[in-house]
């Protein structure tokens, strides 16, 4: 069982080098050990918005079996119930008895996988044991709080050889992926600098009445969802507590723990209004939670130096009136390219204007067109059947396939630790004024000879 469990079937990729040409795409996987699983049986701990969302998309697969689910919440678990049973699906044993009864789920050895969609809080408790239980463990974002807890996730899987996938979905998003298409033919020249974040005005799911999104001012115990626990983060912390969703897509572009590597950090906060207007907007200045300090500053910014020499700006804001974006920005010696407005400028090697005119930005839907990721070529009409923009089905979806071809997941527990660092990591160099600030070498030394696997075959 170890050796299936620890079986790596990289040996193909690791021939690989920088940059990828497309033929690499569909590199042909060694010989498995053993055939793939007929069935992967998953299992949920966490089935609230995000946990059921991943059922929904497991639910699409006839290769999937759902055998039991966990949540402390009779709710959320009579919920998932119903969405199984109207599938037409075998109803999972249920666990709910306390904080941990993961604990008693994972004595089950009818699981191969766990999705963990929990607070934040919980996911490095739970991922460790599901590792420990010798199941894969795919675990949401961001996927640790505290440095110790990255350094918990890395070290239980160097010991167990248990998989551990960041379910990190933005990393399959269709534009994203054709930018990763375009780094690694070159089109960017080398890679110097990219910009990204988590913008996106959270007020009303920080803060509700316990009945639903929007309405009311209030947080914690009796709040819906998010709001019953992300929100005491932003009384708690100053940092940049959501950094994943940007980070992920631009580790890839940048080889990130394969070829790469985050040197240290810097990063400075705004002053703390927003959360505290939204409360006496909507409750008026004598609502409790108008007395609460929140110590999160609207706006977080950090500044990332990697091994390279390319240098990362990620942004965080959630606390003010913005329309959503997740601000990337590629660029390198030959050009660039910018989410926001959806251009793009290229050069060629030579220093000749490939886009039309000189200085002038270009659309970037024709590029789109021509570097879409053969992985979206390939299952873009499943992906949007199966809803959400087709983002929540790739990430699912390579968490199974790696359950069901027993290989490494293609984003790791190197991924999760170092990409979630970030948090505790900017919270510090806040705290210090804007203090450089060492990121650990997680891989200890392997992203030097690691090779990228991500986006680079049908399983991954
Ligand atoms: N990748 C994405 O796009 C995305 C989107 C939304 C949320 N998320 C992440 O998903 C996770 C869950 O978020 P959500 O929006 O579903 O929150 P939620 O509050 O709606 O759901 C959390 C669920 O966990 C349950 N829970 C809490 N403690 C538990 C325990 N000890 N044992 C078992 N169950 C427990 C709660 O009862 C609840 O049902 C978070 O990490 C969040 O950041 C990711």
């Amino acid at each position: 069982m170890t050796t299936r469990r620890s079986f790596l079937r990289t040996a193909a990729l690791s021939s690989a080098a920088v940059p990828f040409l497309p033929s690499l795409y569909n590199t042909t996987l060694a010989a498995a050990q053993t055939a793939p699983l007929a069935k992967v049986r998953l299992a949920f701990i966490g089935v609230g918005l995000r946990g059921r969302s991943h059922v929904s998309q497991a639910l699409y697969r006839d290769d999937v079996e759902i055998t039991a689910i966990c949540d402390i919440s009779a709710d959320s678990i009579a919920k998932t119930n119903s969405m199984i049973e109207k599938a037409g699906r075998k109803a999972p044993v249920a666990y709910s008895k306390g904080d941990e009864a993961f604990q008693e789920m994972l004595k089950r050895d009818d699981i191969d996988g766990v999705v963990i969609a929990t607070p934040w809080e919980w996911h490095v408790p739970m991922a460790v044991a599901t590792m420990k239980a010798g199941k894969y463990a795919g675990v949401e974002v961001s996927a640790t709080v505290t440095l110790k807890e990255s350094w918990d996730l890395v070290d239980t899987y160097e010991k167990t050889k248990s998989h551990c996938m960041i379910l990190e979905n933005v990393c399959y998003r269709r534009d994203v992926m054709a930018i990763l298409n375009m780094v690694r033919q070159g089109m960017f020249g080398e890679m110097t600098y990219a910009h990204c974040g988590y913008e996106h005005d959270l007020r009303n799911i920080k803060f509700n009445d316990g009945k639903g999104h929007g309405v009311g001012a209030e947080f914690g115990k009796n709040a819906y969802s998010e709001a019953s626990w992300r929100t005491q983060h932003s009384v708690d912390r100053n940092g940049d507590l959501y950094p994943t969703h940007g980070l992920g897509p631009v580790a890839h572009w940048l080889n990130i723990n394969r070829g790469n590597q985050f040197v240290r950090l810097t990063s400075m906060a705004t002053k703390s209004r927003g959360l505290h207007k939204y409360v006496v907007d909507k409750g008026g200045e004598n609502h409790p939670n108008a007395k609460v300090n929140f110590k999160l500053g609207d706006v977080v910014t950090t500044m990332v130096e990697c091994a390279n020499g390319e240098n990362i700006m990620i942004i965080h804001d959630t606390n003010s009136p913005r329309p959503y974006s997740l601000g990337f920005r590629a660029q390198g010696t030959q050009g660039i390219w910018m989410d926001d407005n959806k251009m793009i400028y290229l050069e060629d090697a030579k220093g000749n204007p490939l886009s039309p005119k000189p200085h002038t930005w270009e659309p970037f839907a024709t590029y789109q067109d021509k570097y879409d990721h053969p992985l979206w070529k390939q299952h873009a009409q499943t992906a949007q059947n199966a809803g959400h923009g087709g983002i929540d089905f790739f990430v699912l979806r390579g968490f199974i396939e790696s359950i069901k071809n027993q290989v490494a997941p293609p984003i790791d527990v190197y991924d999760a630790a170092a990409w979630s660092a970030i948090s505790p990591l900017s919270e510090e160099s806040i705290a210090k004024g804007s203090k450089p600030i060492d990121i650990p070498d997680f891989t200890r030394g392997k992203w030097k000879t690691n090779k990228p696997i991500f986006g680079l075959n049908d399983i991954y």
